[in-house]
């Protein structure tokens, strides 16, 4: 099974996303690694694992539907059976969601449905809430409203910064997207429908 790893930055889940294959715990092999940023770090990490590390500048293009169809061809010629978006930080057109529908997946920062889009950890504390988290999601066009596949949860203490409180949603992040790409891979979770599937039961 082939996974194309889609990043924008430093990369932490792609390399959580690496350790399970150099254990041979993935259930399948990252065979590229695209990142829309140049100097993106997660590229190195890709070449440090030995995997072709791509760029594909946005900057580039004219328009959202330009850039997306090169991006869309560079990613197929990978032949990938999953697509994996790893800090991937742009708003994708229609068409790429609907070519790789229900074989995308997200990460989120937030107790999906809450706080969708950007700066979920100020907004979490702005609310005074008890618990946040992360979700992996399926991708589908509305922006992180897809269906959800696994959440982790963390307690927000009374003393927490927006610092701290990202670093302890990060280490579950790390956590629960190798999980989520491993059940992928292995055939046991899938999307029917709108809905998400783990082996058989509606999440
Ligand atoms: C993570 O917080 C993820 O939830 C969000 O982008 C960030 C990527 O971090 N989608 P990293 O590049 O994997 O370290």
């Amino acid at each position: 099974r082939r996974v194309v790893v889609l990043i924008s930055g430093n990369g932490s889940n792609l390399q959580a996303l690496i350790d399970e294959q150099t254990h041979d715990r993935l259930g399948g092999e990252i065979v590229a690694v695209i990142s829309n940023v140049a100097d993106a770090y997660g590229l190195q990490r890709a070449r440090d694992a030995g995997i072709d590390a791509v760029v594909l500048p946005h900057g580039e293009y004219d328009s959202r539907e330009a850039y997306d169809g090169a991006l869309i061809k560079v990613i197929e010629r990978h032949e990938p059976d999953l697509v994996v978006l790893a800090g991937f930080m742009r708003i994708l057109s229609s068409r790429f969601v609907q070519r790789f529908h229900g074989r995308m997946l997200n990460i989120h920062p937030s107790l999906l449905p809450a706080y969708r889009g950007l700066n979920t950890h100020a907004k979490a504390l702005a609310d005074g809430v008890a618990e946040h988290g992360c979700s992996v999601h399926f991708v589908t066009e509305e922006l992180d409203g897809g269906p959800v596949a696994i959440q982790a949860v963390v307690n927000v203490s009374g003393d927490e910064t927006e610092t701290s409180l990202k670093e302890k949603v990060h280490t579950r992040e790390h956590l629960i997207y190798p999980i989520a790409v491993k059940w992928f891979l292995e055939g046991r979770l899938r999307l029917v429908g709108e809905t998400a599937v783990l082996d058989g039961t509606p999440l």
